[in-house]
């Protein structure tokens, strides 16, 4: 797998080529289709045999819509030296990812990522997959895309809200790895974004992500370092699907750092200060999620339902200072309900 940055139009044009008589198949983003129309229709010359666009919303992360693709895929004859081209944020990167990975047993794909958070972490790393049953990523599959272009210019007209999601997961790369790191993402302001800054720390976070993929692909240690916030924040979406109420995955990752942070000070005397710092961060730059003492059942129960759990326990990475993190931790129930209340009551 190659990642390439800046240039998308050349790059896309560099890698092309060789698929041009087996298909180039373009899965997008149907916002991100209008946006960058001129792009789209630019690379018509390069072969692009049928572009598919998607509503990109979570309930799109579906079985239903990955067998329309795998139709479309069929009825426009693609094959297996086909290429697949992901245009678009996680959800897009995600199953369209999928889709390549098990359409004829798999075809080679490529992630353009359009939003902070596919760049920084949803289009790398394999993971593909689709929600299943209520819930978050149940059904998927560990693949690799030939390539990742990425190309800041396309978070230009993502909205703030958007742009702070995947902000989420550049903390979260801080609180894992390093105070520099941490203290550089801290700098970053999502009104007036620094590109430079922001193209670096991309890059970073990229190489962080890449190298604990590679000594643990298959998430069972050591790569467990990424779901820092993420058992929390799963459970979050869940009941955030099941109340139908509006609920980002970088949303929920925000609040679910700020709880797992929590657990650290119990577990391992996380500096109270770092916690405190982003507590007040995320409040004020994200918004709240609804949730009272009467919702507390219904998350413990979402994270008993967790991927990365072992029988009748729920998992957790927690850090003992920025950059030492610890994975497989176990906290009580009521430790949990204490997280909870110190974060939304
Ligand atoms: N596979 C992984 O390792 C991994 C990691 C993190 C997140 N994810 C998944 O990624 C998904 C979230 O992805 P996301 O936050 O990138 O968002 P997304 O794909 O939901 O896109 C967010 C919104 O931004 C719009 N958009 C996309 N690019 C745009 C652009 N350049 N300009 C304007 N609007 C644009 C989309 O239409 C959508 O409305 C979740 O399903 C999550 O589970 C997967």
């Amino acid at each position: 797998m190659k990642i390439l940055y800046s240039n998308l139009v050349r790059n896309i044009e560099k890698i092309v080529g060789k698929y041009r008589d087996d298909g180039i198949f373009v899965v997008i983003d149907s916002t991100v289709y209008d946006i960058f129309i001129d792009i789209i229709e630019s690379l018509r010359s390069t072969g692009i045999r049928s572009v598919y666009k998607i509503v990109a919303v979570e309930s799109a992360k579906s079985i239903d819509e990955a067998v329309s693709l795998w139709q479309w895929l069929g009825n426009e004859g693609a094959n297996r030296q086909s290429l697949i081209v992901n245009i678009g944020g996680g959800i897009t990167t995600d199953l369209g990812g999928f889709v390549a990975a098990t359409f004829k047993r798999g075809c080679d794909f490529v992630n353009i990522p359009t939003t902070l958070m596919a760049m920084v972490d949803a289009s790398i790393g394999g993971k593909t997959g689709i929600n299943f049953a209520g819930l978050k990523n149940e059904v998927g599959v560990f693949t690799d895309p030939q390539w990742i272009l990425i190309d800041t210019d396309l978070i230009d007209t993502l909205p703030y809200t958007a742009k702070a999601d995947g902000y989420a997961e550049m903390l979260k790369y801080g609180l894992i790895s390093d105070s520099d790191l941490l203290r550089q993402t801290y700098d970053i302001d999502l009104e007036n974004i620094d590109k430079k800054l922001l193209s670096s720390l991309i890059k970073r976070d990229i190489e962080i992500k890449q190298y604990l993929a590679k000594i643990d692909r298959y998430d069972r240690n050591e790569r467990r370092a990424l779901n820092f916030g993420h058992t929390f924040a799963h459970a979050f979406e869940a009941l955030a699907a099941n109340r139908e109420i509006e609920l980002t995955h970088g949303h929920a990752v925000a609040w679910g750092m700020v709880c797992e942070l929590y657990l650290s000070v119990i577990h391992y005397k996380f500096p109270k200060k770092e916690l405190h710092r982003l507590h007040s961060f995320v409040k004020e730059h994200y918004t709240a999620i609804p949730i009272g003492c009467r919702d507390f059942d219904e998350i413990y129960a979402f994270m008993q339902h967790d991927k990365k759990n072992t029988i009748n326990t729920i998992n957790f990475t927690l850090l003992e200072d920025i950059g030492k993190f610890h994975c497989n931790c176990k906290s009580s129930k009521d430790e949990i309900y204490e997280a909870l209340e110190y974060v939304f009551l």
